[in-house]
């Protein structure tokens, strides 16, 4: 298959929306990450999705629509705590978790499950692109299952080229990791992925049950099936340390025969040839980094050292990703 590469005006943006409407895949920029949409009605083009990244059939699909209106004719009952978010943050990166309506998502999006996963993104082409089309739109991170999730075009051209059928090109994305995921089914809500906005920002609207702690989480069934372990995992093998070990790390690997890069972040001085320093703020370094990690795997670094961030609850959602790279598989 040829993926079309779209800039993102508007005969590109009618364009795309054509693909999508007759079924295709098509990827574009939101405010976290790309996304791989289609369809969410149609059974055929969502199991598409699954195809194209190899996906495991279970782990359900975010549904991206353009307004409050549009997510809750897709929900079986729209609870108080729903409205209450929806209000307040969309547009914006929250997910919300609802009752699914069988009727109107197909249940390979949701996994066969219950439930649905919904989102108003804020990006302009995000938003021309479902006004356009006119349907909700599943789309997960525009990667392969497993890699590194895609902050811009080009990302999704290395991972998901010849695989689908184009890309919409809205250069970086501002905030670079995936959305925060809330569970609204029942109340306390549950926030099962940390994200830009932040568990305390939900619990100054809705009552929340305490951090679900989705890597160190007790053995009961996963809240979120894609929330295991390795899920933002580079090729490489991922060591997260304290920024003051990060040299004697290189060093080590190095001495292995290893090709080793390094993330650090704020005023430290970036070491050796493969290094990334991210700014040092939560929300600079959440833009910056998984265009870190790509460049580093590209540099066909085999060993990633990476400076752990503050346990400040500030850097929640980082430290999530982190932790999630470095997880042995
Ligand atoms: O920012 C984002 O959320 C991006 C952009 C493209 O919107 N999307 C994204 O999708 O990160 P994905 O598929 O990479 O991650 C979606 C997560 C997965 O962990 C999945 O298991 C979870 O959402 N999820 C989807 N539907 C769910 C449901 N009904 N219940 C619980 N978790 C669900
Ligand atoms: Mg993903």
């Amino acid at each position: 298959m040829r993926t079309e590469r779209l800039a993102a005006d508007a005969a590109s943006i009618a364009r795309a929306a054509e693909i999508l409407r007759r079924g295709g895949l098509v990827a574009f920029p939101t405010e976290t990450v790309y996304g791989l949409g289609a369809r969410a009605d149609d059974a055929r083009a969502a199991r598409g999705i699954f195809e194209a990244k190899g996906r495991p059939p279970g782990n359900p699909l975010i549904v991206h629509v353009p307004d409050v209106a549009s997510a809750r004719a897709l929900a079986d009952g729209w609870p108080a705590d729903a409205e209450r978010l929806a209000q307040a943050m969309w547009p914006g990166p929250l997910t919300l978790i609802v009752a699914r309506r069988p009727d109107r998502v197909a249940g390979v999006v949701a996994a066969g499950g219950p439930t649905v996963a919904i989102r108003v993104p804020v990006h302009p082409i995000a938003r021309a692109l479902l006004d356009a089309v006119g349907l909700p739109i599943a789309a997960p991170s525009a990667n392969r299952s497993t890699e590194i999730s895609p902050t811009t075009a080009e990302h999704v051209e290395k991972s998901l080229g010849g695989r689908i059928d184009a890309i919409l090109d809205g250069g970086p994305t501002a905030v670079g990791i995936e959305s925060t995921i809330v569970d609204v089914t029942r109340s306390p809500a549950r926030v099962l992925r940390p994200g830009h906005v932040t568990a305390e920002a939900i619990a100054a609207l809705v009552p929340v049950q305490a951090a679900a702690g989705l890597v160190t989480a007790p053995a009961e069934r996963a809240p979120s099936p894609g929330t295991h372990a390795r899920h933002y995992a580079p090729r490489a093998q991922v060591a997260l340390v304290p920024a003051h070990a990060v040299r004697g790390e290189l060093d080590r690997a190095a001495q292995a025969g290893s090709r080793a890069g390094a993330v650090e972040y704020g005023s430290r001085t970036a070491t050796g040839p493969h290094a990334e320093l991210l700014p040092g703020d939560p929300a600079g370094y959440a833009a910056a980094l998984y265009a870190a990690l790509h460049r580093l795997e590209d540099a066909g670094c085999d060993v990633i050292v990476i400076a752990a961030v503050p346990e400040d609850p500030a850097w929640d959602a980082v430290r999530d990703r982190l932790t999630r790279a470095s997880a042995t598989p």
